[in-house]
């Protein structure tokens, strides 16, 4: 009989009928979210289930579903994973990373656009009828040409801004990560490496670009944020956590920073509600990479991971990679 697949969300109906030509499906097209308990309910008998990112993988979890074999994560960022607790299971994990390095991209180039040049608050200021002359000052911001282009998080979609930033902005590129490029990488980025300290303090705009780890919680704080320029931008399409929100809504209201883009937040969907009261501030819903093309692609990769896995033991993309080779 065919391996039993849970799909834990709503998802396009030709990954369910790529999924169905290999294995027993349930899966959740209402899109209504389910508890921890009914989670485990469904997963009962099944040995592989398509997560999307959200949804928590943990010792409690895999103790309940001894039968399951692959998690699939559509999402390159996989902290709803408790790895070393799939990989004590023999439970394999696997990510989508690379399909949606240029779209994440070209995000956080937009939302860092969006950002210092006020895009999203005169669009609301004209929205209201408030607009009734020109003004010298109106909405003015800062530039983006030949600024400087702080990186914290130099993976591939840290790069793929700093090649977007420095070949079509002239900005100067800084980045600092846990470790540094090889010298050709930089070349390609021309990026030169600094301290974290460093770069807050010189950069005009700080594109936040970190997987999301116990050790990179509040990598952006109050402390962090009174090292940056009075007049910067501080983006964060990395992960909610990276950021300390509620430090952020107090500097941003006190203009100790001119202006903040985020796409991800601490405990979302929910967002801290001081956010929603600040103007300088453009707030997206988790949406980085969400075109139709790569959305496909992304779902695409986790149906191959599943598929690979469960008929032939083979992934593309493991993030513990180890369970392959225990096997
Ligand atoms: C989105 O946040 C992802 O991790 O793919
Ligand atoms: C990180 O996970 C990246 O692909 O940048």
């Amino acid at each position: 009989s065919k391996p039993k697949v849970l799909v834990a969300r709503a998802i396009f109906p030709e990954t369910i009928a790529r999924l169905e030509a290999h294995f027993e499906v349930e899966s959740n097209q209402t899109d209504a979210a389910w508890s921890k308990a009914d989670f485990i309910a469904r997963m009962q008998g099944k040995q592989g289930v398509f997560t999307t990112g959200t949804e928590r993988i943990d010792g409690e979890l895999l103790d309940a579903c001894p039968e399951l074999k692959i998690c699939a994560n559509m999402a390159v960022g996989y902290n709803n994973f408790d790895v070393d607790a799939m990989t004590a299971h023999g439970v394999l994990g696997t990510n989508a990373p690379d399909v949606l390095t240029e779209t994440t991209a070209d995000f956080g180039f937009a939302l860092l656009m969006a950002t210092a040049r006020r895009i999203a608050e005169s669009e609301h200021f004209l929205r209201a009828g408030q607009w009734t002359k020109w003004a010298y000052d109106m909405f003015s911001g800062s530039d983006i040409h030949g600024s400087t282009l702080g990186i914290i998080g130099m993976g591939r979609i840290g790069q793929g801004i700093a090649k977007r930033g420095a070949h079509g902005f002239g900005m100067k590129v800084i980045y600092h990560n846990r470790s540094r490029l090889d010298a050709s990488q930089e070349a390609e980025c021309k990026a030169s490496y600094v301290s974290k300290e460093e770069l807050l303090k010189t950069a005009d705009h700080v594109v936040l670009v970190v997987p999301y780890s116990p050790a990179s919680h509040h990598t952006i704080g109050a402390a962090e944020i009174a090292l940056m320029k009075p007049t910067a931008t501080l983006i964060n399409i990395a992960r909610g956590g990276i950021v300390d929100d509620a430090a952020l809504a107090v500097a941003l209201r006190e203009r100790r920073i001119a202006a903040a883009g985020l796409d991800v937040f601490e405990g979302e969907p929910k967002v801290h509600p001081d956010l929603l009261t600040v103007s300088n501030v453009v707030l997206t819903p988790h949406i980085a990479s969400a075109t139709v093309p790569t959305r496909r692609a992304m779902a695409d990769l986790a149906t191959d991971n599943l598929i690979g896995f469960l008929t032939q033991g083979k992934a593309l993309t493991p993030v513990n990679p180890a369970v392959l080779t225990a096997k």
